[in-house]
């Protein structure tokens, strides 16, 4: 095992740097805050970093509108932050992902302004097209953006051609066809692997090819990620990241890629991480999947037998920067099947013993994902276990989809709150002393979830983490395949050698089998028995 690639194992921990700490006490994240908190990444025993859109940027999208690929963000920093952070994680053992954003660019790109200005060349590197209509005046077709409205909106000459955004419209998508494009994005790779950066996260790794034509989509996939449409997950996109993939191979080490690419199920997945192509893609299904072992262990198997096969086990995400934190969601009524569902938001208020209970349950649920054969990501917060924040003010939501949807849907913004660090108010430690309000507002009673309120406490969330991961490393990485044991409905329970890992979803406690245990999410209970909503990782010895 010792002479796998590092990334086939790997434990990745998502910083959304605008979020994570703040050293310059602008109320915003930066380098200076990331660079001053790498002792603290070491002492999760985390592999790698994954940092959202760190380059310059209107922030019309947080960041994945970008407006200039080479440069950091000014509020973040400069390249010689860049360069400094890179070389301080690798000297902690930390190596770096960064996230490319190659669907889009921010209308405040040169190439945008340019192509407005009406130059032909920039022009070809968009999607414009004439309106329908008699002037014109409909969209060329009828795909919706991500976030809600039409994806075209019409230039302002009085026979304008409309652009092609499919998330806002600050977002015009690329033209994958333009060889100028495929050579740009090439170079721009280049351009962060030669500062020796590891690999980079691939947004919307789906999206960047769209079907010849731009037929209309059939009306069930105009907001769905689950069926067929002509602007998601086209053939085309794989000859895309093969290119990517020798880029990638050049380099010594060889960097690497995680795609973000939502298909409909685990067989298109797979032809994302074929042998050419990409190492790794989010394997989605358990973020979707309510807190229910039947529905648990179905998603696990399936994506065992699909993907298992290219010998490249999933990699297994519970949250991240788009979605509900899983402390919430699993506070919220757990259909009995289904998938998708589980993320819909709305505006609501959890109570705090139905939180209680999600905590609960996220903590059992990170035991089973670090146990299974595979990559684990964990977004910022999760090992601190904080729930979405649920009560923003209006005016102080920024997330576009907020905005698009008229305010039916919240949009992303609870779950990307600044980190709390010390302290029993905002800015827990976020920023400097004397800040007292940041880019999000922190809510109250945060105190008992701030690092320094966990760290080194028995019991607490970050601790769970931290030996989850040391014993992770220690025996389940490089242990034999998952073989699953029989077990009641409500129970999910596998061995991997002499380990075994057991998760109880249900109301009643289960026997455990007789053997040493290692960790459970509950440290509460120390008899044979396994309570609800909790796990626990057993040495069983030797299977007889
Ligand atoms: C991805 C990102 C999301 C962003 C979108 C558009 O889904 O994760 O945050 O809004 O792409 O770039
Ligand atoms: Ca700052």
């Amino acid at each position: 095992m010792s002479n796998q690639p590092w990334w086939r194992s790997a434990v990745v921990y998502q910083c959304y740097l605008r979020s994570f700490a703040d050293g310059n006490g602008d109320g915003i994240g930066d380098l200076a805050g990331l660079r001053a908190r790498i002792p603290y990444l070491a002492s999760l025993g985390i592999d790698a970093l994954w940092i959202n859109p760190w380059y310059p940027s209107p922030q019309h999208d947080a960041g994945y509108d970008v407006a200039d690929f080479r440069a950091i963000e000014p509020a973040y920093g400069d390249l010689a932050d860049a360069d400094a952070l890179i070389e301080e994680l690798h000297g902690a053992g930390i190596r770096l992902l960064l996230d490319i954003v190659p669907n889009h660019l921010s209308w405040e790109h040169t190439w945008f302004k340019q192509a407005l200005a009406g130059d032909e060349a920039a022009r070809a590197r968009f999607i414009f097209r004439p309106g329908r209509g008699e002037h014109g005046d409909l969209p060329p077709n009828n795909w919706q953006s991500a976030f809600g409205g039409s994806a075209w909106t019409r230039t302002s000459e009085p026979d304008g051609e409309w652009y092609l955004h499919m998330f806002a419209p600050q977002q015009p998508d690329l033209c994958w066809e333009n060889p100028e494009v495929i050579a740009e994005f090439e170079s721009v790779l280049r351009f962060w692997f030669d500062r020796g950066v590891d690999g980079f996260r691939i947004d919307v790794a789906h999206g960047l090819v769209k079907a010849p034509g731009l037929p209309d989509a059939p009306p069930g996939a105009l907001d769905s990620t689950l069926e067929p449409h002509p602007a998601w997950d086209q053939e085309g996109v794989h000859d895309i990241f093969r290119g990517w993939r020798r880029v990638a191979d050049e380099y010594d080490p060889p960097r690497i890629f995680v795609a973000e690419a939502w298909v409909p199920d685990n067989e298109r997945l797979a032809r994302f991480v074929r042998p050419d192509e990409l190492h790794t893609a989010f394997q989605f299904d358990l973020l979707t999947a309510p807190f229910r072992a039947p529905v648990m262990r179905t998603v696990i198997d399936d994506a065992r037998q699909v993907l298992g096969q290219a010998d490249n086990p999933s990699t297994w995400v519970l949250s991240n920067h788009d979605v509900v934190r899983h402390v919430t969601r699993y506070a919220r009524s757990q259909p009995e099947q289904s998938l998708g569902g589980v993320l819909d938001r709305e505006r609501w208020l959890t109570d705090e013993a139905d939180l209680e209970l999600g905590l609960r349950r996220a903590r059992a649920a990170a035991l089973v994902t670090m146990a299974l054969p595979g990559k684990v990501y964990i977004y910022q917060g999760d090992e601190l276990g904080l729930p979405e924040v649920e009560d923003i003010a209006d005016h102080r939501r920024l997330d576009p989809i907020f905005e698009r949807s008229g305010g039916a849907d919240p949009g992303r913004d609870g779950c990307r709150v600044p980190l709390p660090w010390h302290g029993d108010q905002p800015t827990y430690g976020f920023s400097p002393d004397g800040v007292h309000d940041t880019w999000l507002p922190q809510p109250q009673g945060w105190a008992p979830l701030t690092v320094s309120a966990q760290d080194g406490v028995e019991g607490s969330t970050l601790e769970l983490y931290r030996r989850a991961l040391r014993l992770r490393r220690e025996r389940f990485v490089g242990a034999p395949d998952l073989v699953w044991i029989d077990a009641p409905d409500d129970v999910l329970a596998f061995r991997r050698g002499s380990l075994e890992c057991w998760l109880n979803t249900g109301a009643e406690p289960v026997e455990l089998p007789p053997g040493t245990v290692l960790l459970r999410s509950d440290p509460t209970t120390d008899d044979g028995l396994l309570p609800g909503n909790t796990a626990a990782w057993i040495d069983v010895g030797e299977p007889a």
